[in-house]
């Protein structure tokens, strides 16, 4: 039984999975982010002349990981903990590990000094702090470093072992996904890239040109990988760096020719001129996706917008202003800023109107171009309202095939 369990955790010689399953949340980072798959909290040991750990896991897990590790050793008799990155969801169980074992040693980046310091005090004392490219011994094996700021946090590291040539990413290449198995080949196909593909649109959109520079420069070195293993989901082994393909796709912003349309609606109005644009671009032969944001998921809609060349977005003004609804989005969106999108915006009012010009400046505090004017109308629209907007979503749909 012990035998199958260690075989489970192999990610391969004397390094080992010592994570946690975390399948009782529905949503990440407190309320923001929908997770439909669960998470994991990975941590991996490697059993060494030195006994090292690589990332904890949040607080509320420690005993699991405890419990794995004491399948190789106990976790008074670590040496070597190596923080990739000291969100809680990886470090809150740092002061309980700390408790057990005061004197580990624990390795962070500059970035990783001050936030291991703020978010746990008391742990100074054990830190070394490393940067790109040094090395430590830990026996047979050796640990090198690479600062990965901003992929995602400013104290993200890579910690990359050149004899078995497997890469801990961090956050980086990671996916909410729980599962008993190790491995993305493992797993189906569909949940995995739709993690993976939702992951980098919530996250990491906004940091994309530092991704993209911190991805060339970590590719110049010539670090050879046979396995990424991240800080969530599973790991890639089977042409592992089709992922970091991806991200480089994903971070260049190539969009496809289509649009995403959000729109909310109070007595149907705008959800009828929604549904004429997106008619007009069913006239012009390109796909959309429709979401009301009163009733969709926001962390999903943003996956799909994540690769759509135009968002249009429809709302009725209330209290001179967006709903709150849309407000929301907007905010997500004008906070990510998507590269390489056009946009348009539309709704229906009573008498003050002021909610398409709102979702134009938000458009453009997100650096979407707005390509078409907004276009407004009173109270319902007519036959001849929702042939105009027939009409905009022919013209939008004639852009988006230019692109
Ligand atoms: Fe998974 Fe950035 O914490």
């Amino acid at each position: 039984m012990q035998e199958a369990l260690i075989l489970k955790q192999t990610i391969c010689n004397d390094i080992y999975w010592v994570g946690a399953l975390e399948w009782s949340k529905d949503h990440f980072h407190g309320h923001e982010l929908s997770i439909r798959h669960g998470t994991s909290y990975n941590s991996y040991f490697i059993n060494d002349e030195k006994k090292v750990l690589i990332d904890v896991v949040r607080d509320s897990h420690l005993s699991d990981l405890a419990d794995h590790i004491s399948q190789f050793c106990k976790v008074e008799e670590l040496d070597i903990l190596i923080i990739n990155h000291a969100e809680p969801d990886h470090a809150s169980g740092l002061p309980r590990l700390l408790q057990m074992n005061p004197n580990i040693e624990i390795y962070v980046s500059r970035g990783g000094k001050i936030s291991v310091t703020r978010h746990f005090p008391g742990a100074e004392k054990n830190l070394k702090v490393v940067k790109t490219g040094d090395e430590i011994k830990i026996g047979k094996r050796t640990l090198r470093f690479f600062e990965a700021q901003m992929l995602h946090w400013p104290d993200t590291m890579f910690t990359y072992c050149p004899e078995d040539k497997i890469l801990f990413s961090a956050d980086a290449f990671g996916q909410h996904y729980a599962a008993p198995e190790r491995f993305a080949d493992q797993i189906d196909q569909k949940g995995l890239w739709f993690e993976a593909e939702k992951y980098f649109a919530n996250i990491l959109t906004l940091y994309s040109q530092q991704i993209l520079k911190k991805i060339d420069e970590f590719l110049k070195l010539g670090w050879e990988i046979a396995i990424i293993a991240p800080a969530h989901g599973v790991c890639w082994r089977q042409n592992p760096t089709q992922i970091v393909e991806k991200y480089v796709q994903w971070a260049t912003g190539e969009p496809q020719k289509s649009a995403v349309i959000i729109f909310d609606t109070i007595w149907g109005g705008t959800e009828k001129m929604a549904r004429a644009i997106a008619e007009g671009l069913e006239d012009e032969g390109v796909s959309y996706r429709m979401f009301n944001a009163g009733a969709a998921d926001l962390a999903d809609t943003m996956t799909d917008l994540l690769s759509c060349r135009a968002l249009v977005v429809g709302c009725p003004t209330r209290n001179n202003k967006l709903l709150p609804t849309l407000a929301l989005y907007m905010e997500e969106i004008s906070g990510l800023r998507f590269k390489n999108k056009i946009g348009m915006a539309f709704g229906t009012y009573g008498w003050s109107g002021e909610a398409v010009k709102r979702l134009e400046t938000f458009m453009q505090e997100a650096g979407i171009e707005v390509v078409i004017p907004g276009y407004k109308c009173q109270f319902a629209p007519s036959p001849e309202d929702l042939a105009k907007c027939r009409e905009m979503g022919r013209e939008l749909g004639q852009k988006i095939k230019a692109a």
